[in-house]
C-alpha cells in the first residue's frame, strides 16, 4: 500500500501555522496515544524548536495503561511536558492550566523581570486530522471560552480562544505530511481512521491488523469474535466474517464488510486497549 499525497488544505494551514508561531509561546501537540510516534507530525519539531512543548497523549482510554505510562516516560525524557488525556470523558483535563503555566514559567518569569504582569501564555494547539483536537479544546475551554478575533499582525480568520486572563489558544487545521518516509507509519495512521477509507482498500488493511494483532496481542481476535486465529489472515477475516454472519446473496461470506466491522470495532475500543507502538522500537 502507498500513502503519498499533500491537499492543497494543508499546505495553507502549514504556512498559517509558520506565520503565527512569531506570537506563540507554548506548542500543545495532540497525539494518538496509541501511535505517538507515527501521529507526530515530523514538521512540528521544526517549527516549535525553542519554544515550551506539551504533548498530550490524548484517547488515552484506547491504548494500554502500561504503555501509556512508558510514552508519557519516554517524551518526559526528550524534554516535553507531558499528559495522559481522555478529551472524551474529560480524564486528564483538569491538570492542564497548571501543566502550561508549569511549562511556560521560564517565559513568565522573564515577563516579570521585564514588568510586563498579567500576559497570558500564548499556546497553539496542533495536531493531525481525528487525533481529538476539537474535542480536547472544548473539554478544555468549555462553556466559558470566548473567541477572541483577529488580533493585530495575525492573519485574518484565526482562531483564537482565550481561555481565562492566563492563557489563550491558537486552534490550528489538523495537517498531515506529504510523504511517508516509512510505510508503517501510513499504515498505523490508516489503523486508526487518520486516512480516510475511502482511498484505501479495507481487507488488506483488515489484513495487515490482524497481522499484528495476532502478533502482539495473541487470543485477542479468539476473544472478541469466537475464532479460531488461523496463520493464514485472510483466513481469520472469513472467520470473523462467519461469527459474525457478514453475508452476500445470503450465503458466500462478505469479507469487505467484516473486514469494515473489525475496523470500526479496533477504532472505538471494543477490541480492547490495544497499543499499535512501543517505545522500546524508538530507543
Ligand atoms: P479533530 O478535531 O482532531 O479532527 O478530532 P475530533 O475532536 O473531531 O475527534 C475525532 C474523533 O475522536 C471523535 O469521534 C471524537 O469523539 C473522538 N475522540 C476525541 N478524543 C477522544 C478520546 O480521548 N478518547 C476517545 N475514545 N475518543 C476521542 P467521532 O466518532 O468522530 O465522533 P463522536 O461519535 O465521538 O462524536
Amino acid at each position: 500500500m502507498h500513502f503519498q499525497w499533500y491537499p492543497g488544505h494543508m499546505t495553507k494551514a502549514k504556512r498559517m501555522m509558520q506565520e503565527n508561531i512569531k506570537l506563540i509561546d507554548l506548542v500543545i501537540e495532540l497525539v494518538d496515544a496509541r501511535i505517538p510516534v507515527s501521529s507526530r507530525n515530523p514538521e512540528i519539531d521544526d517549527l516549535g524548536k525553542n519554544k515550551a512543548r506539551l504533548i498530550l497523549l490524548n484517547k488515552s482510554d484506547l491504548a494500554e495503561d502500561k504503555w501509556n505510562d512508558a510514552w508519557a516516560e519516554y517524551f518526559k525524557g526528550k524534554g516535553y511536558s507531558v499528559v495522559k488525556v481522555n478529551s472524551k470523558k474529560g480524564g486528564g483535563i483538569k491538570s492542564i492550566q497548571g501543566v502550561i503555566q508549569e511549562a511556560c514559567k521560564e517565559k513568565i518569569e522573564r515577563d516579570r523581570k521585564r514588568g510586563i504582569l498579567n500576559r497570558p501564555v500564548r499556546a497553539m494547539v496542533v495536531g493531525i486530522p481525528n487525533v481529538g483536537k476539537s474535542t480536547f479544546i472544548n473539554a478544555l475551554a468549555g462553556k466559558a471560552c470566548t473567541k477572541t478575533g483577529n488580533k493585530p499582525g495575525v492573519t485574518k480568520g484565526k482562531q483564537w480562544i482565550r481561555l481565562n486572563k492566563n492563557v489563550e489558544l491558537l486552534d490550528t487545521p489538523g495537517i498531515l505530511w506529504p510523504k511517508f518516509e516509512d510505510q508503517t507509519v501510513g499504515l498505523r495512521l490508516a489503523f486508526i481512521g487518520s486516512i480516510k477509507d475511502e482511498i484505501l482498500n479495507s481487507e488488506e488493511l483488515a489484513m495487515e491488523l490482524i497481522g499484528f494483532l495476532k502478533q502482539s496481542y495473541s487470543g485477542i481476535l479468539k476473544g472478541k469474535y469466537q475464532i479460531e486465529e488461523s496463520e493464514d489472515h485472510f483466513e481469520c477475516l472469513r472467520n470473523i466474517a462467519e461469527s459474525r454472519h457478514c453475508l452476500v446473496k445470503g450465503c458466500e461470506l462478505d469479507t469487505e464488510k467484516a473486514a469494515r466491522l473489525l475496523l470500526d470495532d479496533f477504532r472505538n475500543g471494543r477490541i480492547g486497549k490495544i497499543t499499535l507502538e512501543f517505545p522500546q522500537d524508538y530507543a
